[in-house]
């Protein structure tokens, strides 16, 4: 049977010069179209850290599609990390780089209780900004993240660097 690995190669779209010239994208929207492909990733994703969390976080927008899936294969709740802006209530606040400029994201404060345990969710692992930024926000919540799941890890990038001392599950590793 074919490997997840290579189930992932053939599905993730290599897409040249987008969003522009010189760049190469990988688009994993094929990956979420495919229901075996989606319950694989999905399943892979909590593998590791079954038993060891009691929330799944999504990072908007793309790891909504993860964490809800997730959330739901577990047992456990979903929590969202947004972009800056969209969360009603009281939130913690955390900015970040991006190539060009900076970006920020949120938690509403009163999202977990103190103590408890969050797996962190996101498509693509780039130059891991966005998922220390997501740390971060549950660190000021007082909440102990297990790990980091993410279905792409681009890694010459070096994110792995990025979020050093949390245990990181990549399924595709390409550079
Ligand atoms: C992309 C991707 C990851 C992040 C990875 O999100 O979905 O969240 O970049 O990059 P990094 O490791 O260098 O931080 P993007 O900010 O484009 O937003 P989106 O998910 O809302 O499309
Ligand atoms: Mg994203």
């Amino acid at each position: 049977a074919e490997s997840l690995e290579d189930l992932l190669q053939r599905l993730c779209a290599v897409v040249p010069d987008y969003p522009e010239p010189g760049v190469t994208f990988r688009d994993l929207t094929p990956v979420f179209a495919d229901g075996a492909a989606l319950r694989q990733v999905v399943d892979a994703l909590i593998e590791p850290f079954a038993g060891q969390f009691d929330a799944v976080a999504g990072v908007e927008a793309r790891g909504f599609l993860l964490a809800a899936a997730a959330g739901y294969a577990s047992g456990t709740g979903v929590i969202t990390v947004r972009k800056a802006g969209k969360l009603p209530r009281a939130v913690y606040h955390e900015e970040y780089q991006l190539e060009y400029g900076s970006a920020a994201l949120e938690l509403h404060r009163d999202e977990l209780p103190e103590g408890s345990r969050v797996l962190i969710l996101d498509d693509v692992l780039a130059t891991g900004g966005t998922l220390a930024a997501a740390s971060k926000l549950f660190a000021d919540a007082r909440v102990e993240v297990v790990g980091y799941g993410v279905v792409l890890e681009l890694v010459q990038l070096h994110g792995r660097a990025a979020l050093a001392g949390h245990r990181v599950r990549s399924l595709l590793r390409l550079s």
